[in-house]
């Protein structure tokens, strides 16, 4: 059977600063998609991760289905009413558009979805981050989808002997969406060269060069690109079939034992270590650290398992200790050199109104003679 599976998230408002939003605004979400799916989608959840809530939800729409994102959009703007009315922060922060134009690329929120001829066992995982943008996947999938030293499959498993096609965009470019497909492992030191660059380059999808089949969708929104001005960190979501052909569970999970650094943390200005953590959690110190989430599923017609928590699990209590060390070492040294983003990149216009003032107060000298 073809089922589509669609993860849309937006940060529509939260308690006590940009934390978590209210379990008023998470029913306000559910009772709203409750109320209208019937007709439009075959099964749907709720969560949150810092202060963005996901709606993942199956269907047999196809990618970009006008009706599937409204239902997303109308949900997410009847909560946004429901944060007003509570006084949360942020309200509709993430909606930066007043009317929904046919889907929600482009709208604010952020979307990761793939049509798929479900296997007969359908274990996939959602992953969704706050305070972080979507490059914070681009080493994790670099390492789980074609570095054996992360992935044993592409040395032991014949099906994935031939590697995975990498589709990564230039998400700098606005004026369409310039892509490129990049094959592992013939093109492994291109793909490298492109994924390095976090902020300009990020994976959108990957294909099995077995089967042709897609595995990953991950979000590539840049709320700067839309609003043209900061409005809240991008804080991506992805999804990732496992198993099988593809690599295991375990093998896509790996990597994040890194705690890599990524752009974001405060302001969404700074560079911190991703967090893996439990569903449903919280933001903190410094308005972080950057986090990540991840629910495995298994669906079958189209009707989804309950989740289980890919992150919960005593091996990660240690990791996220020695993440909070990596966020701790890096917070030492301020806003001094790479603790902070690089001008280009910072998403507040503090900075320059600042260069702007000391201007005039530059003096231009000659050149220093050399003795
Ligand atoms: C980062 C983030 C927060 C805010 C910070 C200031 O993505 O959401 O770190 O940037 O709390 O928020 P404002 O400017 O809304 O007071
Ligand atoms: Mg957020
Ligand atoms: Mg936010």
């Amino acid at each position: 059977m073809k089922v589509t599976i669609t993860g849309i998230k937006a940060d529509i408002g939260s308690v006590g600063g940009h934390i978590k939003p209210s379990t008023r605004v998470l029913e306000a979400v559910k009772n709203y998609v409750e109320q209208h799916h019937k007709g439009v989608l075959i099964d749907f959840r709720i969560s949150y991760t810092g202060d963005d809530i996901s709606i993942l939800c199956t269907h047999t729409q196809g990618i970009c289905s006008e009706k599937v994102h409204k239902l997303a959009w109308d949900a997410f703007k009847a909560a946004t009413e429901v944060a007003k009315d509570q006084g949360l922060y942020g309200a509709g922060q993430d909606l930066l558009k007043d009317a929904f134009a046919g889907n929600v690329r482009g709208l604010g929120p952020a979307v990761a979805e793939m049509e798929i001829e479900e296997r007969p066992s359908e274990p996939f995982l959602f992953f969704a981050a706050d305070k972080t943008d979507p490059g914070a996947y681009n080493l994790p999938l670099y390492l789980a989808f074609a570095d054996p030293m992360y992935c044993s499959g592409l040395l032991l498993s014949p099906s994935m002997f031939k590697g995975f096609t990498f589709r990564i965009m230039d998400v700098a470019y606005t004026e369409a969406d310039r892509i490129i497909d990049l094959n592992a492992p013939e093109d492994l030191y291109d793909i490298a060269a492109l994924l390095r660059d976090t902020e300009r380059f990020v994976v959108e999808a990957i294909f099995s060069r077995e089967t042709g089949e897609q595995v990953v969708a991950a979000s590539t929104t840049r709320l700067r690109n839309i609003a043209g001005k900061y409005t809240g960190k991008d804080d991506p979501i992805m999804i990732v079939r496992v198993q099988g052909n593809f690599p295991a569970t375990g093998e896509v999970l790996a990597p994040f034992h890194l705690g890599h650094y990524v752009a974001g943390f405060m302001r969404g200005s700074h560079v911190g270590p991703l967090m893996p953590v439990t569903q449903n959690s919280t933001i903190s110190f410094f308005d972080g650290p950057p986090i990540v989430s991840c629910a495995a599923y298994c669906v079958h017609e189209g009707r989804l398992t309950s989740p289980v928590d890919a992150f919960d699990h005593p091996f990660w209590e240690y990791v996220r200790h020695e993440v909070a060390k990596k966020a701790i070492e890096i917070r030492r040294q301020g806003f001094f050199g790479s603790a902070m983003l690089p001008y280009s990149e910072l998403e507040y216009g503090g900075l320059v109104k600042k260069l702007e003032i000391l201007e005039p107060r530059f003096v231009n000298r000659a050149h220093t003679q050399e003795v």
